[in-house]
């Protein structure tokens, strides 16, 4: 499974990738506003620190828009993957993107029926928001296992990126479907670091370590 960071923030990024964990980034606007901070050149930024796909996402709203966004978007550094959100002139820039080979990622994302829209107008990437779709009462697990369900039915090759992730659990519950991509906020990657058993252990040897040393003079 490939790690991507859900920030436009830099020091997470190179913490991240100093810990040699994560894969990729992907960005949305309001990421992007949070930092305060001129969109191309943090795009240029974060693609020279990970060294792998980010994704970015457009703003115009009509696809010949989005078309020309994408163009400008692509030409800022190789990894770009051009984020566009599900809608139908989406999905038209997203395939017309795809015969000229732009990578994009399909975003938005809230239904089994939407992926398989995007599987089919050729897009690189799909990103099912998992956490928001909780958030409205719904079951943004289950809505992501369809989706694997249906793309291994038809080989589709989208990978599917599992957004929108909340907490460690979204990652291992998306891990067991065998998601190819979990993208998550900085606190969460934290987070996977975490266990309780952990902390006791290092304390417990070191305090063993300690008396040890004691016992053999310093050795
Ligand atoms: C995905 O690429 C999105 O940027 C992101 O996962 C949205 O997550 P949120 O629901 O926490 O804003």
């Amino acid at each position: 499974m490939k790690i991507f960071l859900d920030t436009a923030n830099l020091d997470e990024i190179r913490k991240g990738v100093e810990w040699g964990i994560v894969d990729g980034v992907t960005t949305n606007p309001t990421l992007i506003a949070r930092e305060k901070a001129p969109f191309k050149e943090r795009v240029k930024e974060i693609c020279q620190l990970v060294k792998g796909p980010v994704s970015a996402e457009v703003t115009a709203l009509d696809w010949k828009g989005m078309v020309e966004e994408a163009k400008e978007l692509a030409k800022i550094d190789e990894h770009v993957v051009i984020k566009i959100p599900l809608t139908p002139d989406g999905i038209r820039a997203i395939k017309a993107l795809s015969y000229e080979g732009i990578k994009t990622n399909a975003t938005l994302v809230f239904s089994p029926m939407q992926a398989i829209l995007a599987a089919k107008a050729g897009a690189t990437y799909v990103s099912p928001f998992i956490g928001r779709v909780d958030d409205v009462s719904s079951d943004g697990l289950k809505m992501l296992e369809e989706i694997v369900i249906i793309f291994n039915n038809y080989a589709f090759d989208t990978e599917i990126i599992a957004a929108s992730i909340r907490h460690p659990m979204h990652v291992v519950e998306a891990a067991l479907m065998g998601v190819d991509i979990a993208t998550m906020p900085f606190t969460v990657l934290e987070k996977l670091f975490k266990h309780p058993l952990t902390d006791i252990g290092i304390e417990r040897f070191m305090k063993d370590w300690e008396e040890y040393r004691k016992i053999m003079g310093g050795e």
